[in-house]
C-alpha cells in the first residue's frame, strides 16, 4: 500500500507567545489556514484565534487530528517535550510536528511522532513589535527527507531566506544569537542606567546604538571595532573602572570585555 504523501495544507499552533502570534500571522497573510491555536489560558489562544480567524482551545485533548496539517508547537523550551508527549496521540504518518526552538534538539519530538522537525526562526519576537517575516531567516530540519520537504517549502513561502540547519549547528547558531542579541540587549541595558543615573537621556546614545548595528550590514564587527580597549588607552579605561567602582558588577563586566578586546588586538 502507498504511503500517504506528507504535506502542510493547514496548521495547527500549539502556543499562543510572541513566536505563535507571529507565525500566526504571516502564515495568514500567506493564505495558509490556521486551523486552531491552542494556548493554556483560553483567554490567549482566543485573541489569537480572532486575528487568524479560526477556532481556540485550552485543552491539549482537545486538539483535533487533522489530515495533512502541521503542528507547530511554539511552547516555552523547557515544556517541548511535556506537551509533546501530551499530543502524541494525534501521530499519523500525513502529519508534521515540530517545535520552533533554537536551543532543543529535534530528537525530543522523534520520540513521539513518525514525521517530525525544527522550524525555527532565527529573529527576536515580542508580540507587540511587526517584524519584516520575508527577512527572517528560518533554520529548518526535517526528521525525514519528506518532513524536510514540506518545511522547507512552507519556509519558502513565509521568508525569503531558509536554510536546513541540523541539531548540532542550530545549537551553536543559538549561542552565538545570544551574544548578538541578548547581551548586546544587556549592555544598552547598562548603558541607559549609567546616562539615566546621571539624569542623561538614552537617547543620546540611540544614535551610536544603531550606527553600530548598521556599519557591521556589510563589515566585519573585527574590522569595526574601536573604543579604548581596541586602542589600548590605558588611562582612559583606568578612568572608567574607578567610575565603575560604585557599580562593581558592571564594572567586572567592563574589565573583561577590555581585557578579551585588548588581547585580540594586541
Ligand atoms: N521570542 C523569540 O524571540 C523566539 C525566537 C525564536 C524562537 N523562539 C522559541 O519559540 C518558542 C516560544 O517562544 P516565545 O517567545 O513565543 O515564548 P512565550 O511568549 O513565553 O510563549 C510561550 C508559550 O508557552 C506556553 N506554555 C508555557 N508553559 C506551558 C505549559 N506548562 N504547558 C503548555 N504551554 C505552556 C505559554 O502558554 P500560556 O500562554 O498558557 O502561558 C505560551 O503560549 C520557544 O521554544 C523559544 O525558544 C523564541
Amino acid at each position: 500500500m502507498q504511503q500517504p504523501e506528507l504535506k502542510a495544507d493547514e496548521v495547527v499552533l500549539v502556543g499562543a507567545g510572541n513566536v505563535g502570534w507571529h507565525v500566526g500571522q504571516r502564515l495568514k497573510e500567506k493564505g495558509i489556514r490556521v486551523n486552531l491555536v491552542y494556548s493554556r489560558q483560553k483567554a490567549k489562544a482566543e485573541a489569537l484565534g480572532r486575528l487568524l480567524g479560526c477556532a481556540a482551545t485550552n485543552l491539549l485533548t482537545a486538539i483535533p487530528g487533522l489530515n495533512n496539517c502541521l503542528y507547530i508547537l511554539t511552547v516555552k523550551d523547557d515544556v517541548i517535550t511535556e506537551v509533546a508527549e501530551s499530543i502524541r496521540f494525534l501521530d499519523a504518518p500525513n502529519r508534521l510536528f515540530v517545535h520552533t526552538s533554537g536551543a532543543t534538539p529535534s530528537s525530543v519530538l522523534t520520540a513521539y511522532f513518525s514525521h517530525s522537525g525544527v522550524f525555527y526562526p532565527l529573529q527576536t519576537f515580542s508580540i507587540d513589535r511587526q517584524v519584516n517575516f520575508s527577512r527572517v531567516p528560518l533554520c529548518i530540519y526535517g526528521s525525514d527527507q519528506e518532513a524536510t520537504s514540506v518545511l522547507f517549502d512552507l519556509g519558502k513561502q513565509l521568508s525569503d531566506q531558509v536554510a536546513i540547519i541540523d541539531d548540532h549547528q542550530r545549537s551553536v547558531l543559538h549561542v552565538a544569537a545570544v551574544f548578538v542579541n541578548n547581551f548586546s540587549n544587556y549592555l544598552f541595558g547598562i548603558g541607559k542606567d549609567l546616562v539615566e543615573n546621571k539624569q542623561l537621556s538614552f537617547d543620546l546614545l540611540r544614535p551610536l546604538l544603531m550606527e553600530t548595528a548598521e556599519k557591521i550590514m556589510d563589515r566585519s564587527p573585527d574590522e569595526m571595532q574601536t573604543g579604548p580597549a581596541r586602542r589600548h588607552d590605558q588611562s582612559t579605561i583606568a578612568t572608567h573602572l574607578e567610575y565603575l567602582e560604585r557599580y562593581p558588577e558592571w564594572r567586572k563586566i567592563y574589565q573583561l570585555l577590555s581585557k578579551n578586546i585588548e588581547e585580540k588586538y594586541a
